[in-house]
């Protein structure tokens, strides 16, 4: 491992996949970041990028077989001295290997004697990382510990698309960041299965118009990246976001609320934590035409404006409560956020317990907004608000370090640390 003063040492294992090309971006990012990156890519991957290219980027020799400098033994010595491992692309085969503790290649022995994270992003073609093989692969590394983030869906080698692509070298980039952060606490919630919804519904009053709010989904998007790089399975239910997908995070786009709940009720369904971070419409109007609304030109009708009759909306978290309470749901963590001030009646925290109560969640992520703030800001202060009347600040901090604290409460709340879990049985274990 890397000395205090020293450049965080990543190794970078590249499988023979065609994404390995990429690869070559996700050296860049480390390098350019201050980070000491030894490329090992196996045989099949320098059929792809040779051993110059990896050399020329990394800076550093680059070794592909345990048969060179024998004297310094690198099958060992790699996997030690490293702060974290990342494989990208991961192929179907590199991951069968991997899960069975083979060691007949450089790389394979690294992952068996690195006592670090290990990242790593797959990348196939949708049939093999369907394929009932590489699903039982996948489940044992994530079972010990190795946090393999899903594929992303789109394009593939030929006319084909699907789950199956390499994430963009950015997002694997900022997961690895994440990971290597937390330092030995690392994956911590590998084998977790979480429900994240972000972003603002809109409720549509005719083809082209809509009511909307103006959250951005960036607090949902950084809890989803946080959860990714420490392990978990991430659905996030994104309504109306324009955001690139965090690594290894199922992203399933929405519009409007009742989307937006039939989508987190799905997902949840085989949750261990549901955080709704999303800004969700309370009301829809009552009519939704299926014509542009127009307005008037006949003479007197300067005035006229149509009135726009309002339904509520279903309260989802309050739902999601009530499906658990009636054993409907498993029994996630469930958790919501508020977003509120003080006034005549009363200030910040006394609204925010009211909606604790009315809510009925496990923890309430409270931002003070008065006088403006919160909103747009890259930094925020919150609360975090339990049950039984507890209240956690958490000191001025970015989107990430906010929902690295809120994944904190949650794995502390459901007993995920200690091993107990008053919840159910953890996601690997079914
Ligand atoms: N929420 C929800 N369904 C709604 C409204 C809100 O699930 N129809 C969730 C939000 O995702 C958030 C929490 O409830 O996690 C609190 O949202 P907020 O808008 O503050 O709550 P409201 O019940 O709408 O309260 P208010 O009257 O203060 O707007």
């Amino acid at each position: 491992m890397a000395q205090p003063s020293e450049r965080p040492s990543v190794v970078l294992g590249v499988s023979g996949g065609i994404a390995a090309y990429k690869a070559c971006s996700l050296v860049r990012l480390f390098t350019e970041s201050g980070h000491a990156v030894r490329v090992v890519p196996t045989a099949a991957a320098l059929e792809f990028v040779g051993a110059a290219t990896w050399a020329a980027l990394s800076g550093q020799p680059v070794h592909a077989t345990v048969w060179e400098d024998v004297h310094d033994v690198p099958h060992v010595r790699l996997g030690q001295g490293a702060d974290l491992v990342v494989v990208a692309p991961a192929t179907a085969d590199l991951l069968a290997r991997a899960a069975h503790g083979h060691a007949d290649d450089l790389l394979t022995s690294v992952l068996l004697t690195a006592r670090c994270p290990v990242l790593m992003a797959p990348a196939m073609h949708t049939e093999m990382w369907q394929s009932p093989a590489t699903g039982a692969n996948v489940a044992l590394l994530r079972s010990r510990g190795v946090v393999v983030l899903d594929p992303a869906r789109g394009r593939l080698t030929g006319a084909d698309t699907g789950p199956g692509r390499l994430p963009d070298p950015e997002e694997i980039f900022a997961a690895a960041v994440r990971l290597l952060a937390r330092g030995a606490t690392g994956p911590d919630l590998a084998g977790r299965s979480v429900v994240v919804s972000a972003g603002g519904t809109r409720e549509p009053l005719d083809p082209v118009r809509f009511l909307g709010n103006a959250s951005s989904g960036r607090q949902g998007f950084a809890l989803a990246a946080s959860a990714a790089a420490r392990g978990a399975r991430v659905t996030l239910v994104a309504a109306n976001c324009a955001l690139p997908a965090p690594a290894g995070v199922d992203v399933v786009p929405v519009g409007s609320a009742r989307q937006l709940q039939e989508a987190v009720v799905a997902a949840a369904k085989d949750a261990d934590a549901v955080v709704m971070a999303a800004a969700v419409a309370d009301f829809r109007p009552a009519e939704v035409t299926n014509h542009k609304i127009k307005k008037s030109f006949a003479p007197g009708a300067e005035d006229d404006a149509p009135v726009v009759r309002l339904v509520r909306n279903p309260d989802i978290l309050a739902g999601l409560v009530a499906e658990r309470a009636a054993g409907r749901l498993g029994a996630p963590v469930i958790v919501g956020f508020a977003a509120e001030t003080g006034d005549d009646s009363g200030d910040v925290l006394h609204h925010a317990r009211a909606k604790l109560a009315r809510k009925g969640c496990d923890l309430l992520v409270v931002n003070d907004v008065s006088d403006g703030k919160v909103f747009g800001a890259d930094r925020n202060t919150v609360t975090l608000l339990r049950p039984d009347g507890t209240a956690a600040p958490v000191a001025e901090a970015d989107k990430a370090e906010i929902a690295d604290a809120v994944w904190d409460a949650v794995a502390s709340l459901a007993g995920w640390l200690s091993g107990e879990d008053p919840c159910r049985t953890p996601a690997s274990g079914r």
